[in-house]
């Protein structure tokens, strides 16, 4: 059965709670505690898919629920390097992507071969790569790092000079809080974020004056000099709830809205128009989670050399923080 997507206020999308949807659910949450599954969801995940989910967070507590979980089976509603880290972390486990097509348009911004290249440009210096990429440019990196341990990770190293991939944005924001190193940066960036010009932020600044601005570090640096606070996706989930403050404009995806709507209902967010989607993380819906689940589909699978490499990078950013 396709969704039916119905606009609301600031262009979001929800999907309609139909007995339907409530039934698909029920089936989804029986399903998992059957087959003694796991279902973790990304922030940007629909709504709908989030409510199923017995874990919700950011890519830095996601790694750390996949590492931990008893469950013998996760089912990842996210993106694809996000189901990849969890198996990097829990290799003995099936993890299963709901749908093979979510993957990332930053991550496709660098290969293996490029990262190879990359570093053979600048030989010594160590590479820190974003987990937004595959496993095969993590088996290439010295260390990972996700938005919220990147400067945490950076500043780990002994080098003062360091290579940072893929997203330029990201990496220039490390950069500004750690001025005593020297970052060169892979030119990648996240295409759904990039679509949030300073132009937009300052229209809805107008509109709602007294609201504080919260953005997420893959927006640009003219868009990041605009905001009162720059944080992960839980870390911007934190900030909003402990605020005092009532109006908040939040530069990220659709699904941190939508969650930060239905957490704190008194409070009001505002996105910037149009409200930036991730058509990947869209590729998850409730149906495809139950086949996933029902037919055990899509596992994640790493070659092995690939799966030794990138773990170490991934287990070195874990120890960090
Ligand atoms: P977070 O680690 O902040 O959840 O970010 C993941 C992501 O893909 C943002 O675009
Ligand atoms: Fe990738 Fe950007 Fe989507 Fe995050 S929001 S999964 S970085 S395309």
């Amino acid at each position: 059965m396709a969704a039916i997507a119905m606009p609301v206020d600031d262009g979001t999308t929800v999907r309609p709670k139909t007995p339907e949807v409530e039934r698909l659910q029920a089936h989804i949450r029986a399903l998992a505690k059957a087959k003694n599954a796991v279902i973790l969801s990304h922030i940007y995940q629909r709504l709908e898919v989030q409510e199923v989910s017995d874990f919700i967070g950011d890519s830095l507590n996601l790694s750390r629920e996949a590492a931990r979980t008893q469950a013998g089976k996760i089912v990842f509603c996210g993106v694809h390097f996000m189901a990849e880290t969890a198996k990097l972390l829990s290799p003995n486990k099936l993890v299963l992507l709901p749908d093979m097509k979510a993957g990332c348009g930053m991550a496709d911004m660098i290969t293996a071969d490029q990262a190879r290249a990359f570093r053979a440009q600048y030989p010594g210096l160590p590479l820190v790569s974003y987990v937004n990429t595959y496993a095969e440019v993590k088996a290439e990196s010295d260390i990972c790092c996700t938005s919220t341990n990147a400067a945490d990770v950076v500043r780990s190293l002994p080098n003062r000079e360091i290579l940072f991939a893929p997203d330029k944005y990201l990496g220039g924001w490390v950069q500004k809080r750690l001025p005593d190193r020297k970052i060169i940066c892979w030119n990648g960036y996240c295409p759904t974020h990039f679509v949030i010009q300073p132009s937009m932020v300052l229209a809805r600044k107008q509109q709602h004056p007294d609201a504080l601005v919260l953005a997420h570090p893959e927006c640009s640096p003219e868009v990041l000099e605009l905001a009162d606070h720059v944080a992960s996706t839980q870390g911007i989930m934190d900030y909003a709830g402990k605020s005092d403050a009532r109006e908040f404009i939040i530069l990220t995806e659709a699904g941190l809205l939508l969650r930060l709507k239905a957490l704190h209902p008194h409070k009001r967010f505002y996105s910037i128009a149009p409200c930036p989607h991730c058509p990947y993380m869209k590729f998850v819906e409730l149906e495809k989670v139950a086949a996933c689940l029902e037919g055990e589909l899509n596992p994640i699978e790493i070659p092995t050399d690939i799966m030794i490499r990138a773990r170490r990078s991934i287990e070195r950013m874990m120890a960090v923080r």
